[in-house]
């Protein structure tokens, strides 16, 4: 049953409608004007006129439920607006509406038993249903582990590509994780790698990673994954000093070989405007010389050592052996991932990886679920 207006009433400065569920919505006389249809392209649905084209003390002289439920209003200049009451209630900004609209990570711990989420490669490449509930996977709960990979270097990206182009960094289109001489990189050692984010020396470290094992012969080198998130929840509660510091305060990180010095300079937790979880940005590798206020030296490192030991506590880790055959995908800026020594002496081990976005996550799950198509 679709949603109708049970009643409309012209305030000083907002309309406000009530639904028949029972909420209100404010609309501002600004902002009713400033979205007035008029004022986009009818085709590229883009916006033509700007704020300085209208009178922002403009106000409705009279505002009607047309026969289809839409709202028409006429304003003190003669110009005329209709609403469609579709799109209203999708941009209603009411404190509720605004609640629903945030995003709502399901956030996880780890311990004893614990697995990541699993589905099959010909699920997701088959149909795009299969993809949509793959990248749901990735976007609420930030990793996945695809199983049934084809036998080829190239699978994993063409996954990859099912969702968009693959971003490119210093490190290629994709990379091979093997154990190599004169290695650039910690990861291209045998050593344990404790829980990371990758990229974190740039300034916008790659979305979402895919690391498809091609070799699984070596002793160790479990697979480790950490809901950032998750961590930094769990520091709110416990010390909120620390969290607060950790949303502040910028580390400095850096990734320098012959040919590159990238470095970037940011908090480790970052929160967006409303104060929500945004992203974790942690690599111990690249982490450079603190680089703060005098005074907040000792508390930094407190605050630091305080997430850490969060991360590494095992009761929030998973731990689990990638096997060949199988990809390990997930939300680079929400999920830590790490590995345990391998021993490269006693078998191959062999990753292969590339990145996607997460603006082409986002995206490829708002078209495949037709949002795309809603003004
Ligand atoms: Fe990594």
């Amino acid at each position: 049953m679709p949603l109708t207006i049970t009643a409309h009433e012209i305030l000083d400065d907002a309309i406000r409608l009530t639904w028949s569920d029972g909420r209100e919505s404010l609309f501002h006389h600004v902002w009713l004007r400033d979205n007035c249809p008029d004022s986009r392209h009818r085709e590229t649905w883009e916006r033509i006129d700007d704020v300085l084209s209208f009178d922002p003390e403009t106000r409705p002289t009279e505002a009607a439920l047309s026969s289809n439920g839409d709202i028409s209003i006429t304003w003190n200049d003669g110009h005329r607006s209709c609403f469609a009451r579709d799109w209203l209630r999708r941009h209603c900004y009411s404190e509720p509406a605004r609640l629903e609209h945030r995003p709502m990570p399901t956030t996880w711990a780890g311990g004893p038993g614990a697995t990541p989420p699993r589905l099959t490669h010909d699920a997701i490449m088959e149909t795009d249903a299969g993809l949509l509930s793959f990248l749901e996977i990735l976007r609420d709960q930030g990793c996945c582990v695809v199983s049934g990979m084809p036998d080829e270097r190239k699978a994993g990206e063409a996954l990859a590509q099912r969702i968009a182009y693959l971003r490119e960094t210093n490190f290629g289109v994709d990379f091979t994780v093997v154990s190599k001489p004169n290695p650039n990189n910690n990861a291209y050692t045998a050593l344990e790698l404790p829980a990371h984010t990758d990229l974190a020396n740039r300034e916008m470290p790659p979305g979402v990673q895919f690391l498809h094992c091609l070799v699984s012969d070596a002793p160790g080198g479990e697979s480790i994954l950490v809901d950032g998130f998750h961590a930094a929840l769990l520091l709110r509660e416990e010390n909120p000093d620390a969290f607060d510091l950790l949303t502040s305060t910028p580390f400095d990180y850096r990734f320098h070989d012959t040919e590159w010095d990238v470095r970037w300079r940011a908090p480790v937790i970052g929160l967006d405007a409303d104060g929500a979880l945004r992203e974790i940005r942690y690599n111990n590798a690249l982490r450079a010389p603190l680089n703060v206020a005098p005074d907040l030296v000792k508390p930094t490192y407190q605050a630091l050592r305080a997430f850490v030991a969060i991360l590494r506590d095992p009761s929030n880790e998973l731990h689990f052996r990638l096997g060949a055959g199988e990809m390990l995908v997930f939300h680079n800026r929400r999920v830590l991932h790490g590995r345990a020594a391998f021993d490269p002496n006693g078998g191959a081990r062999e990753l292969h990886g590339c990145y996607v976005d997460i603006d082409e996550m986002m995206s490829r799950i708002r078209v495949l679920g037709g949002d795309n198509l809603l003004a």
